[in-house]
């Protein structure tokens, strides 16, 4: 599979080079540092490389955003037509300081970021995934937690986008557990900052791993 990263930062690092290590052709780009993106091409592997985010969206099936909520409006006008892509955002709208949560863009206030993607990009195919998961632990040799692998929640309106990502999610080493349509992006994003909040309350960010159990 061919995969656009659209921020090269904690997220889109982990993420990507876990994805390159398993084959996939992965494009880095969206940093301010040309330096950093080449150097994190070459330790990702020989299946990835660097572009603009242009290219990147061009040249993949797949993309991935990982930039801060702020600038999203931003990048996607940047990065040209996203029209059939599946476009998996991992953007939790977490304030920069942790302390709260923004639904929405400047466009409407109300709904979550990954709807308003879907607004700004009516023809791209959207899943919401990654939220609750820490850029550490991706970085990290292994995502397990003893016997456990935690829980990996996304969520779309378009199910063969959803099932291609679900493949991505496990092939990180998490459980994929399908939250249902994307206005569930609301709930997921705040979620997420509750998890952080949580995770900084309890002293064990990073350490700490979301898990559905059921019985
Ligand atoms: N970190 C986590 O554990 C985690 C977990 C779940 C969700 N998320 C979400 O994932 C998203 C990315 O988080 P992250 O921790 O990966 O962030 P990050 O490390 O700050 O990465 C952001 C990326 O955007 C790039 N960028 C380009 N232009 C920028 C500009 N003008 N201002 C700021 N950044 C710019 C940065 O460039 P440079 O390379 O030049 O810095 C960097 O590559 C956020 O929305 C966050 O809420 C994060």
């Amino acid at each position: 599979m061919r995969i656009g990263i659209i921020g090269a930062g904690n997220m889109g690092a982990a993420l990507g080079k876990i994805w390159a290590k398993a084959g996939h052709e992965v494009i880095f780009s969206y940093s301010r540092d040309q330096h950093k993106l080449r150097q994190l091409a070459a330790s990702a592997g020989k299946t990835a490389q660097v572009g603009t985010p242009q290219e990147a969206v061009a040249h993949s099936d797949v993309i991935l955003f990982a930039v801060w909520a702020p600038s999203l409006a931003e990048v996607i006008h940047a990065v040209g037509p996203l029209d059939s892509k599946i476009v998996i955002t991992c953007v939790s709208g977490i304030q920069p300081d942790f302390t709260g949560q923004t639904i929405g863009l400047a466009t409407d206030l109300t709904i979550s970021v990954a709807e308003t993607i879907q607004q700004l990009a009516p023809n791209a195919r959207v899943v919401e995934a990654f939220n609750t998961t820490f850029a550490e632990i991706l970085a990290s040799d292994s995502r397990q937690f003893g016997s456990e692998f935690p829980s990996v929640f996304y969520c779309g309106d378009d199910s063969e986008a959803k099932q291609l990502v679900a493949g991505l999610i496990e092939a990180c080493g998490y459980e994929a557990v399908d939250a249902g349509k994307l206005i569930v992006a609301r709930t997921l994003e705040t979620l997420a900052t509750a998890w952080v909040q949580f995770a900084v309350a309890s002293q064990l960010f990073p350490n700490l791993g979301l898990k559905a159990l059921r019985r």
